[in-house]
């Protein structure tokens, strides 16, 4: 059987490492919590290549892995909630959510389309090393198959990913073993996750107790979807021909304002879709998408899609 490419805990696999991100490969790398499958997070069709190693039948959005406060704060807008939580526990098993700088330069296909977006800054000394080497922002979610128990060891990525990932960092077992907490701190702080870091030492950090909120919970505020992105305008799906005033999007051979692929490749189609969305959204037009395939990505396309047709009110 053969088998991603095993890289070594010093320097050479290190910088090995990096230039596999450079390059828009996957390198699996040791966190404290659990082994990451790290891409690129500017880089739109090294992501799309997470969510298809994944198998994952949606686009959850990924945390996104940098170095230290500085960094991460060059890619959101900072709260005070986000300060007090970071000094007590960055670096570390803790994952904050907040809103996304306009102008950066995150794959929207990270955060699901969202205009927010989670960052962690990971304590383990090679997952620090990697970033620093790299110099950028890794997107990265639990280093397995969708479904199957998160990977602790670089065995463990093997055996549930096999080649689908080029290359695994060997930081040995992860000491955490369960993922990092999830904070939405954009206000006042709620709990999306538990995980590596206890509520009561959150709690204790802000002062206060912590709203508990699942992550998948509805509406905001109309037509506004807290763990979804979604068009403000209508969107009609399976369309075999475009109507007056519709901004359409395509795929394959389908000729529309955009089109996902025009090869029909469902990577690259999964790379455009949230962008694309974006900018038929921004034009006040209904949305008309054409058939997208079901198979591989295609079902996490069409699976947003949905939720992006289905009526809100
Ligand atoms: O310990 C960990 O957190 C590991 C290591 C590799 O860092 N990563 C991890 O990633 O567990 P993942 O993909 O399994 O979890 C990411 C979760 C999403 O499923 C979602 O619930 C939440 O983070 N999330 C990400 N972005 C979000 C956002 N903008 N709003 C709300 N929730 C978000
Ligand atoms: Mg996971």
């Amino acid at each position: 059987m053969s088998q991603p490419l095993r890289l070594s805990a010093d320097q050479p696999g290190i910088a090995r490492a990096a230039h596999l991100l450079r390059q828009g490969a996957l390198v699996a790398l040791p966190t404290e919590t659990v082994y990451g499958l790290g891409a690129d997070a500017r880089n739109a069709r090294a992501v799309a290549g997470i969510f298809e190693a994944k198998g994952r039948p949606s686009f959850n959005p990924l945390i996104v892995h940098l170095p230290d406060v500085d960094a991460v704060r060059a890619y959101v807008h900072w709260t005070q909630t986000a300060e007090m939580l970071a000094s007590a526990f960055w670096p570390g098993a803790l994952t904050l959510v907040l809103p996304l700088r306009a102008d950066s330069d995150i794959a929207p296909l990270v955060s699901a389309g969202l205009p927010t977006v989670a960052v962690r800054v990971p304590a383990h000394p090679l997952a620090q090393q990697l970033l620093r080497e790299f110099g950028g922002p890794v997107a990265a979610p639990s280093a397995n198959r969708s479904g199957q128990i998160s990977p602790t060891t670089p065995e463990h990525v093997t055996q549930s990913l096999g080649t689908r990932v080029a290359a695994i960092l060997d930081g040995g077992p992860c000491p955490v073993g369960v993922e990092s907490s999830i904070v939405d701190a954009t206000g006042t702080a709620s709990l999306l996750r538990p995980g590596g870091i206890p509520v009561e030492a959150l709690e204790q950090a802000l002062g206060h107790p912590l709203e508990i909120r699942d992550g998948s919970e509805a509406i905001s505020a109309p037509g506004q979807l807290r763990s979804h992105y979604a068009p403000a305008a209508s969107v009609r799906l399976n369309a075999t021909e475009w109507r007056d005033g519709e901004a359409t999007l395509g795929f394959g051979k389908m000729v529309a304002d955009l089109n996902l692929s025009p090869s029909g490749d469902l990577t690259e189609a999964a790379a455009n879709l949230f962008g694309y969305l974006h900018a038929l959204d921004a034009t006040g037009q209904p949305i008309a998408v054409s058939p997208i395939p079901v198979h591989g990505l295609g079902a996490a396309i069409n699976d947003r899609l949905t939720r992006a047709a289905a009526p809100r009110d």
